[in-house]
This record gives C-alpha cells, sequence and structure tokens, in this order.
C-alpha cells in the first residue's frame, strides 16, 4: 500500500518536473524587449530604430536614431537617460514631447490586467522598461 502512495507521489513529481521544464524552456525563447519594441517603438522609430517608422512623416520632431545612441555619447550606452526618456521622468527638462509616457502606459495596462488583485506596479513598469533598454543597448551600432 505505501509502495503504491510513494510510486504514486514519485510520478506526480516527475508530472510537474515535466510541465516546469516546458514553461521555463517556453520563456527562454521569447524576446520581449524585441516583441514589445516592435509593437509600440518602431512605428516612430523604425523596426532598425534608425528613425523611419510609417508614421513619421506625421510628426513634428523626427524620432532619433536610437541605433546611435552609444556612438553619440562616446561610446557609452546611455542608459540613465533613456530609461528615464522612455519612462516619461525627463518631461520637466524636455517640455512638451511627441512620444507617449511609457511609464504611465505601462502602468494602466497593468492596472487592467490586474484589477482587484494586489500587484507591484513599480516593479512591473521596471521590468518592462529594462527589457527595452536591454534591446536598445543590442540595437546600436558598434562604430
Ligand atoms: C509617436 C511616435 C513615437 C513612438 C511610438 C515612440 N517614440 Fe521614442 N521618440 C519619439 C520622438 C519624436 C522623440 C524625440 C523627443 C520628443 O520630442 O518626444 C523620441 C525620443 C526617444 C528617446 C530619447 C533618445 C535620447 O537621445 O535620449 C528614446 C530612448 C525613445 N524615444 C525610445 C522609444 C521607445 C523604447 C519606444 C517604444 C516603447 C518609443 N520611443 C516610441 C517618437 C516616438
Amino acid at each position: 500500500m505505501n509502495t503504491i502512495k510513494l510510486v504514486l507521489a514519485g510520478l506526480s513529481g516527475a508530472l510537474i518536473l515535466v510541465i516546469h521544464t516546458g514553461a521555463s524552456a517556453q520563456v527562454r525563447t521569447q524576446d520581449l524587449g524585441k516583441r514589445e519594441f516592435e509593437r509600440s517603438c518602431a512605428s516612430c522609430h523604425g523596426l532598425d530604430g534608425k528613425g523611419s517608422g510609417t508614421v513619421t512623416p506625421w510628426l513634428k520632431k523626427s524620432p532619433p536614431d536610437l541605433s546611435a545612441l552609444s556612438k553619440n555619447n562616446g561610446g557609452i550606452f546611455p542608459a540613465d537617460r533613456v530609461y528615464k526618456s522612455i519612462a516619461g521622468e525627463d518631461i520637466a527638462a524636455h517640455g512638451s514631447r511627441e512620444m507617449p509616457v511609457w511609464g504611465q502606459v505601462y502602468r494602466m495596462s497593468a492596472a487592467e490586467y490586474y484589477m482587484e488583485q494586489p500587484y507591484n506596479d513599480e516593479a512591473i513598469v521596471r521590468a518592462r522598461i529594462l527589457s527595452l533598454l536591454e534591446y536598445l543597448n543590442r540595437m546600436q551600432q558598434t562604430r
């Protein structure tokens, strides 16, 4: 009797392990920063980040070349400035701007998603912006 219970417990453990590794394999193949860039940023900045998106002709200001951020900053990726500019924390310094305030956009979509459930909006917004930063960093021209 006890052996059967033990075997069953072992089997369900194995099953959980299979499901678990299956899920983490899926997570590894997702490129969150790239996906978000293509969905939310490419219309203005272009798929390659160089500033030739489909709506660019209708903007008052041309979007900057995001693949030249490091090149224009002495070879160092200006992570802090880029973070603030995506989050919208630099508005006071720049006055009006055409780019949406992504910090607010992500905060609102988290509120819609979690509704009454407890969640950490700061952590969610930061994770989404950091995944974009990681993708932008990969997009930098090497020379
Ligand atoms: C509606 C068009 C539009 C969209 C969509 C857009 N941007 Fe922008 N972006 C701009 C414009 C225009 C500027 C120049 C500053 C300004 O006037 O807003 C800019 C500036 C920036 C800068 C500042 C660069 C620097 O030199 O500091 C970064 C970084 C940036 N965008 C990243 C993004 C990311 C990441 C997304 C997607 C989540 C995005 N943008 C979506 C239009 C857009």
